[in-house]
């Protein structure tokens, strides 16, 4: 079956099995590594990219359902100029360790602070549960979430 995508503003043809899950398209057929299969069962985030817009678990999503979706991983989200906020937020925290989550973070809540630019504390946390840690940085990680709010920059 071939399918055709739009990822990071560029079509991108996959020919294959339509059960192949987007993340092993992106990253063995696109070889877009940058987004990372850790738990492959939906509940950890470090594989979320946006589809259409949503931040969503690729791990999760077979990509013959996928047909004239636009995907953006986290190639897409910075430029050579300029990081993403939310990159730029823990990059002047120091919050990466492992740096296994990071990715699937920076998807998750680019998207989120698109909706809420001035979100508290108690509204980051919610907004991450989707996404597991397990070097365990989280006051590190929302310390630098809360200064995207501070500075009213908007991701
Ligand atoms: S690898 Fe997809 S949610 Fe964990
Ligand atoms: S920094 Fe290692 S899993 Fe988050």
């Amino acid at each position: 079956m071939t399918i055709t995508l739009t990822v990071n503003r560029e079509e991108r043809i996959f020919s294959g099995d339509p059960r192949t899950p987007l993340v092993d398209v992106l990253r063995d057929h696109l070889r877009m590594t940058g987004t990372k299969a850790v738990c492959r069962e939906g509940f950890c985030g470090a594989c979320m990219v946006h589809v259409d817009g949503a931040p969503m678990a690729s791990c999760l999503l077979p990509v013959g359902s996928l047909d004239g979706a636009a995907v953006n991983t986290i190639e897409g989200v910075a430029t050579r100029e300029h990081l993403n906020a939310v990159q730029q937020a823990f990059e002047d925290h120091d919050v990466v360790q492992c740096g296994m989550c990071f990715p699937g973070m920076v998807m998750t809540m680019s998207r989120f602070f698109q909706t809420n630019t001035s979100p508290d504390r108690d509204e980051i946390k919610a907004a991450m549960t989707g996404n597991i840690c397990r070097c365990t940085g989280y006051e590190r990680i929302i310390d630098a979430l809360m200064s995207i709010r501070t500075n009213e920059a908007t991701p």
